[in-house]
């Protein structure tokens, strides 16, 4: 297999893990030398890489132009001061060194280095942030950090990915310390890696990420992956099985709709799967209830759902986490067109449910509901969609805070704990019945719009109404999945949002059945 013809090739990186003691072993010089540093070490006088270097930062401290926070870097040239060309000092609060400071302040060095267009470093790794930690930990966040912050949404003047070989040599007080960091830097790898594909996918123009294409994407990761299984429904596979809400949305474009199933078996000795449905709209026009024009380019990520489940699929092959996962992405295009679904329709859903549309700009929760379906008949015992399903969601909890809907509060319980342990916002909106009206149709079993108000909450009441008593978390990433500007550790464009998160649910599900 030829990973370049796969749309995110992967970081290239090789490292080494020194103990102090053993610093000049290695003869060839980095390109850039890193330095954390705090507060205490910048009012304080102590060697941190050399003497002019560190004076010319405290200077800068002083004035108030380096700002001790978190994912601030400073970068001073070395003049022939030291071996490599670049020193970089990044903030990091040391004192209380927490998960999230680790990550930000990797991510600025992952800048910098991006920024310098270097690649080779020698990383001085701070004990106290090994101590307070463990090396694993730390390291794991080092590597999500640096790489996360390195990313940059591929152009396509010239055609080519450009990505940096990366050559990172890790300075470690303790030698001790050197297995568990390896272990712990090569798991934080993988986890950048598939939150990267992710990103990657969700700024494919839909032109170059038709549903077809989706679904050539998803078996070349298969056969990348030998642990991954793959089954595409086309649009003639899909009338035969009665994927009426798939066709439905798609039958208004011309690139035809694809059911896209991956499979994971991490697990064979465990009877539980998990089923993963990512809302796969490669564009959303809004169909025949067309969407304003200004910004629609944007609904090139209305696949973030997707992505991040393509995302996840390929951190489980990486990471190998011992979890079964069905992997459902209804990919379909939603334009307005002479054959496109229109207002009034009344269709027929997967699972035997009538749907009546009264926007067409309510796609996902129509695919998604095929998509649960799908899952279903696949053997998932549990659901969690993730989707772009609202605006209304942004309205609630802007772009900070993914949104999240239940009929399983130890499921979503669950889903939470993960997501503050992989650094992400999750946050629940309520679920109460009486909002089940909003969604009460005279012609049909349901309607796809509940009205002006809860929008977020009707969206994600339709998709859970298709979970046949599974338990079921949706994830609406409508506000998280794509930036306007650069933020953190994110870079403008797709984020990937909840990889992590839901790597860390399946890494804890594996855990918990061990
Ligand atoms: N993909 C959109 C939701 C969306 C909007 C995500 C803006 C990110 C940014 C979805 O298909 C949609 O159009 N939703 C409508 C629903 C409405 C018609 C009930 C919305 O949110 O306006
Ligand atoms: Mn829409
Ligand atoms: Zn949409």
């Amino acid at each position: 297999m030829d990973i370049e013809s796969m749309l995110w090739p992967g970081w290239q990186l090789q490292w080494t893990v020194d103990p102090m003691d053993v610093e000049d072993r290695i003869g060839k010089t980095a390109e850039a030398v890193v330095a954390m540093v705090d507060s205490e070490s910048l009012e304080g006088g102590g060697l941190l890489l050399h003497p002019a270097l560190d004076e010319t930062l405290r200077d800068l401290f002083r004035r108030g132009a380096f700002e001790a926070s978190p994912g601030v870097t400073e970068v001073v040239p070395t003049l022939g001061l030291l071996p490599e060309k670049y020193a970089i000092y990044a903030f990091c609060p040391l004192g209380e060194p927490t998960p999230k400071g680790i990550r930000i302040a990797a991510g600025g060095i992952g800048k910098a280095a991006a920024g310098l267009k270097v690649s080779s470093m020698k990383w001085n790794v701070p004990s106290s942030a090994v101590r307070a930690i463990g090396a694993g930990a730390a390291a794991a966040l080092c590597a999500e950090g640096l790489l996360l912050g390195a990313y940059r949404k591929r152009t396509y003047a010239g055609e080519k990915r450009e990505l940096p070989t990366w050559d990172l040599r890790f300075v470690l007080e303790r030698k001790e310390d050197g297995p568990d960091w390896d272990r712990g830097f090569l798991t934080g790898v993988h986890t950048a890696d598939a939150v990267c594909y992710a990103r990657e996918l969700t700024n494919v123009p839909s032109n170059r990420l038709t549903p077809a294409k989706f679904a050539e994407e998803a078996s070349l990761l298969a056969s990348r992956y030998g642990s991954l299984e793959c089954r595409i429904y086309d649009e003639k596979e899909a009338a035969d099985e009665g994927m009426g809400g798939l066709l439905a949305v798609g039958q208004g474009s011309a690139n035809p709709p694809r059911m896209i199933v991956l499979r994971y078996r991490g697990n064979p000795g465990s009877g539980r799967t998990t089923g993963l449905i990512g809302k796969g709209v490669t564009f959303d026009a809004g169909g025949i209830s067309l969407k304003p024009g200004a910004g629609m380019e944007e609904f090139i990520s209305d696949m973030g759902g997707a992505a991040a489940v393509f995302g996840v699929m390929r951190g489980l092959a990486l990471r190998r986490i011992p979890a079964n996962v069905v992997a459902v992405v209804p990919a379909v295009e939603n334009m307005p067109s002479g054959s496109a679904y229109k207002p009034g329709d009344v269709i027929a859903m997967y699972g035997g449910k009538t749907v009546e549309v009264l926007n067409t700009d309510a796609e996902g929760r129509i695919v998604l509901g095929d998509g649960l379906t799908t899952a279903i008949r696949e053997g998932a015992d549990e659901l969690i969609d993730v989707a772009t399903l609202t605006g209304a969601v942004m309205h609630a909890l802007g772009d900070v805070t993914t949104g999240a809907i239940t009929n399983d509060e130890a499921l979503l319980q669950a889903v939470i704990r993960a997501s503050e342990r992989a650094g992400e916002y999750v946050w629940p909106l309520p679920a109460h019945p009486e909002y089940r009206r909003m969604l009460r149709s005279s012609v049909a079993d349901l309607k796809n719009h509940g009205g002006a108000w809860g929008g977020a909450i009707a969206g994600g009441l339709f998709i859970g109404s298709f979970a046949e008593e599974r338990p079921w978390v949706h994830l609406d990433i409508g506000g998280t999945a794509w930036m306007w500007e650069d933020r953190d550790l994110e870079p403008k464009g797709g984020t990937g949002v909840m990889v992590r998160t839901l790597l860390e649910y399946l890494q804890g599900v594996s855990e918990a059945e061990s």
